[in-house]
């Protein structure tokens, strides 16, 4: 009987992971749970007769693909699938994949959420300011990209993007103004929010050139990636600007620093919430579910991202 392992140091909502037992034991294979776990030697002994391994955030390298003899598939019920050591799992023939969008707009939703906390001085009485008429710039134009772009045209927010990934015609059909050079994004828009993937081209790619050029009141929403900013240049963007304020969903090596100096122009959750909805999780949870099982019972590969 195929094992299939839910392993989450964040774990799901409990509905979510009851849905992915059904659908794994209704086809027939052994369904175990690893969550909330502290130490990666704990993943080590509990991916040892496993399968199948459905994670979030959790890390699937060399290591844990030797501990797994039988592994033949690792789902990141997730977008981004950096925390996957794909090199190695194409060495050993074991199928990655992602379920790609299924998150998307758990994630869109808190950015208008950090968005307004910091731009209304996290609520502290003083004088903020609106989204209404303001610019936001989408750095990468994919599914939270879109939704991102819908829900500030509810704001009344003028709409650019920028994404060489994506064809114009998509991006101005939505009614976003397409901006093929990136510099122009950070020269025209007061607000930015980046959905970049990490990756070697995209490491420290927001560095202090590029937010400089942001206009007066800039403030950057980064619920994507740290390694995608420069840190040392986030750092002399707060010193150098005053307007200057950044929100983020994962935790910069210097947040200590930054917290110390910036409080009050800088938010950072304390463990990254973006995809944290019962209904991201649902969505995400039980399409990695029924990728799996189809994976196991058709050989189905959609969404594989180490071909
Ligand atoms: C993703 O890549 O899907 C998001 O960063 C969500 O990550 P999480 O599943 O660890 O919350």
């Amino acid at each position: 009987m195929k094992k299939v392992l839910v392993a989450t140091e964040k774990p799901f909502a409990k509905a979510a992971v009851e849905s992915m037992k059904q659908i794994i034991t209704a086809a027939g294979f052994e369904f175990v749970t690893l969550e909330k776990y502290k130490t990666k030697e704990e993943l080590l002994s509990a991916v040892a007769l496993v399968d199948g391994i459905i994670i979030r955030s959790d890390i699937i390298d060399r290591d844990v693909m030797d501990a797994a003899k039988n592994l033949k598939i690792v789902i990141r019920a997730g977008a981004g699938y950096d925390n996957i050591d794909l090199n190695a799992a194409t060495e050993k023939g074991i199928v990655a994949m992602n379920t790609p969008g299924q998150n998307a707009n758990a994630v869109a939703e808190l950015i208008f959420g950090m968005l307004i906390y910091l731009i209304r001085n996290k609520y502290d009485a003083s004088v903020g300011s609106e989204l209404r008429n303001k610019k936001i710039g989408i750095h990468a134009y994919g599914y939270i990209g879109r939704i991102v772009a819908l829900i500030a045209k509810g704001f009344g927010m003028k709409v650019y993007a920028h994404d060489p990934f994506v064809d114009r015609v998509l991006v101005e059909n939505d009614g976003v103004q397409y901006e093929a050079n990136v510099e122009d994004l950070y020269k025209k828009c007061q607000y930015i929010s980046v959905h970049l993937p990490a990756n070697e081209k995209t490491k420290k790619l927001l560095n202090y050139d590029l937010l400089s050029k942001m206009p007066e009141g800039a403030t950057l929403v980064n619920t994507a990636r740290k390694e995608i900013i420069d840190e040392a240049g986030l750092v002399k963007m707060f010193e150098t600007r005053p307007d200057f304020r950044y929100a983020s969903d994962i935790t910069p090596d210097n947040n200590a620093e930054i917290l110390e100096k910036y409080s009050q122009r800088y938010y950072c959750s304390s463990k990254k919430m973006g995809a944290q909805t019962h209904e991201a999780n649902n969505n995400a949870g039980l399409a990695a579910a029924n990728q799996i099982v189809n994976f196991f019972v058709k050989g189905d590969k959609s969404f594989q991202v180490n071909k």
